[in-house]
């Protein structure tokens, strides 16, 4: 007994006395949730805890069973081998950390819509189609097209996407990365002039035509952010437009983040919600503090608190934290966390034999309708906030995503995405299929045969999101450090929101920790001619 004593007071002697540089003790970091901010973050800490020769703890606390968070699939008539995006959909290979990861972990991409030949894709304002190719996904690219109608905007458009993208593709490298303050590093990009007018000025500012805005990019803003082009700032309606060549891991994006928690090592726990984080150890001249944190079924909102058994050093929080219903104890949080207006969009998805009806677009009966119809506002529309800003189309978009093959018929049908404000009624299926849609479509079918021979819609799944940011102009942002030890990754949604640019917060996030821990300290030249101690000189580099 005693000889244990004497063990647990040396053992103890030896953490306090631990070197400073962190070198040789074990880190412990607890990341909350596994979505492409948080897999990112523990794939990347992983990584630089090997090449600085780090001992890093990493644990995972992900509230439900799946990982990926708003990057998520479901499976057409429940069958596996029918895999149909509900929630982010396409990345483009200039996303480095997705695409590099992609190819790293052999996962193949493709084409997210792929198109019968012939198939036309079109801009409807309600009144008129404004545009209509069958380009497939380069479609807002179509540029040569468009010369008779909008003169050099369509060119002036893609040099301006370029440019600004250049911008934000320099916050991958060094000195621009990592950054400890994004509003600083947006700032010094030039990308705050851009994040802080609205994309209509924006575009105004670069002499685009507002009529290109109106009819083609404010479809881009619109199917991609639920947004005008009035409500949306610069920088990520040029986002929008920048899907040329979009790709998609086929079978599902979220599985680069499922293979990112695997190669990371790290400890997961599903069905794991973090209920609340608190400090045990309060910040000494030798010691920094170290946090405690508690846990609940992640289902069951009214299950009892249990705190997890270690203390960690480092608490990446990775989901919007507004939405992740965690309290902080005293002390935790030296940042005050702004809560985000969030857009609430309903994603529909839906099989059927039917093709959209021509007439619901005012064509003439017998006519060809579009295959994927994204929408702008006509003239008399009033562009306002959020679902109020719909517009005369009700809908920001409706796309054919391909066919799935109906296993009670055996025979293809086409696969239908809705994004809308509102839930998608029975009334508007009606319309848009161009017949009879009973109110009880809806409810669960559960028996197989008796069906009539051809159901109007097959399969359907509807969903709704706190998709993005309402993504209004802004030139502070959420920085990532939000505590002692203490980070936060979601900041940069109001920024640009996308799982690429969540995927590079969280990996910020983690070369922040690694430099921490290793004592690696950076300088760039703008902090450089900062006035005193900010941060303190490390050992490190410079
Ligand atoms: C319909 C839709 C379409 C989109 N389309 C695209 C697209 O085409 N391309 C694109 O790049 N982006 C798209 N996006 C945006 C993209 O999905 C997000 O920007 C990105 O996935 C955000 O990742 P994240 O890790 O920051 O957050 P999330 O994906 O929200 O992950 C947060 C995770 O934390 C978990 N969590 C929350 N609270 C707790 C807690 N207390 N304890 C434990 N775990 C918790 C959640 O369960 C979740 O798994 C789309 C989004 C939606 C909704
Ligand atoms: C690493 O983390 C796991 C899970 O949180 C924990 O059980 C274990 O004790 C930790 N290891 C060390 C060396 O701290
Ligand atoms: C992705 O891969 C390319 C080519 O190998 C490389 O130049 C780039 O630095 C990588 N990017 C990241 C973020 O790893
Ligand atoms: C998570 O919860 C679901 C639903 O309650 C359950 O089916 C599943 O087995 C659980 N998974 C894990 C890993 O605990």
């Amino acid at each position: 007994m005693h000889h244990f004593w004497r063990t647990c007071a040396a053992l103890l002697a030896t953490v306090a006395s631990a070197p400073a540089n962190g070198a040789s003790e074990v880190k412990n970091v607890a990341i909350i949730g596994a979505g492409a901010a948080g897999s990112s973050a523990a794939y990347h800490l992983q990584q630089y805890a090997e090449d600085e020769g780090l001992s890093i703890n990493i644990t995972i606390f992900e509230k439900t069973e799946r990982i990926g968070g708003r990057t998520l699939t479901l499976q057409a008539f429940d069958d596996p081998s029918q895999p149909i995006e509900l929630g982010a959909s396409i990345f483009v290979e200039i996303n480095q950390i997705l695409f590099n990861a992609s190819q790293e972990f052999n996962l193949p991409t493709g084409d997210p819509h792929e198109q019968e030949t012939g198939a036309v894709t079109a801009i409807w304002n309600g009144k008129k189609f404004v545009f209509e190719t069958s380009e497939g996904s380069s479609w807002w690219w179509d540029v040569a097209q468009m010369f008779w109608k909008y003169g050099l905007a369509p060119y002036k458009a893609v040099k301006l996407v370029k440019s600004v993208v250049g911008k934000f593709l320099l916050m991958y490298d060094a000195p621009h990365f990592p950054f400890q303050s994004l509003t600083e590093k947006a700032f010094e990009l030039g990308l705050l002039d851009i994040t802080g007018v609205t994309g209509e000025q924006f575009l105004a500012q670069n002499n685009i035509d507002p009529r290109f805005g109106r009819d083609i990019l404010q479809a881009a803003t619109r199917v991609n952010y639920a947004s005008n082009l009035a409500f949306i700032h610069g920088l990520e309606t040029m986002v929008s437009f920048a899907t040329d060549g979009a790709i998609a891991v086929q079978g599902g994006n979220w599985q680069i983040f499922d293979k990112m928690v695997s190669a990371s090592g790290a400890l997961l726990y599903r069905n794991t919600s973090v209920a609340s984080i608190s400090a045990v150890q309060k910040k000494t001249e030798t010691s920094s503090p170290k946090y405690v944190i508690a846990t609940r079924d992640g289902l069951v909102e009214s299950s009892s608190h249990e705190e997890y058994g270690i203390a960690f050093d480092n608490v990446i929080v990775a989901s919007p934290w507004q939405f992740s219903h965690i309290s902080a104890g005293e002390g935790v949080l030296q940042h005050a966390i702004d809560e985000i207006p969030y857009t609430k969009l309903h994603v529909t998805l839906f099989a059927s034999p039917l093709k959209l009806s021509a007439r619901f677009f005012g064509l003439f009966p017998g006519s060809k309708a579009p295959s994927s119809v994204y929408t702008t506002l006509a003239e008399g529309d009033e562009p306002k906030l959020g679902a109020d800003g719909v517009g005369s189309t009700g809908f920001y978009a409706v796309s054919t995503l391909g066919t799935v093959v109906n296993p009670r018929t055996g025979k293809r049908e086409y696969a239908y995405k809705i994004f809308s404000a509102e839930p998608v009624t029975s009334g508007f299926l009606s319309k848009l299929l161009g017949t009879d849609i009973p109110a009880s479509f809806i409810s669960t079918k559960t028996e197989e045969g008796g069906e009539a021979a051809v159901e109007p819609i097959s399969w359907y799944r509807p969903h709704w999101f706190y998709s993005y940011p309402m993504l209004l102009p802004r030139v502070t942002f959420q920085d990532p450090i939000i505590g002692d030890g203490l980070y936060y990754t979601s900041g940069i949604e109001s920024f640009i929101s996308t799982m690429e640019t969540s995927a590079l917060m969280g990996k910020n996030v983690a070369r922040l920790i690694a430099d921490d821990f290793a004592g690696i300290s950076r300088t760039d030249t703008k902090e450089a001619s900062d006035e005193e101690g900010i941060r303190e000189q490390g050992p490190g580099e410079l």
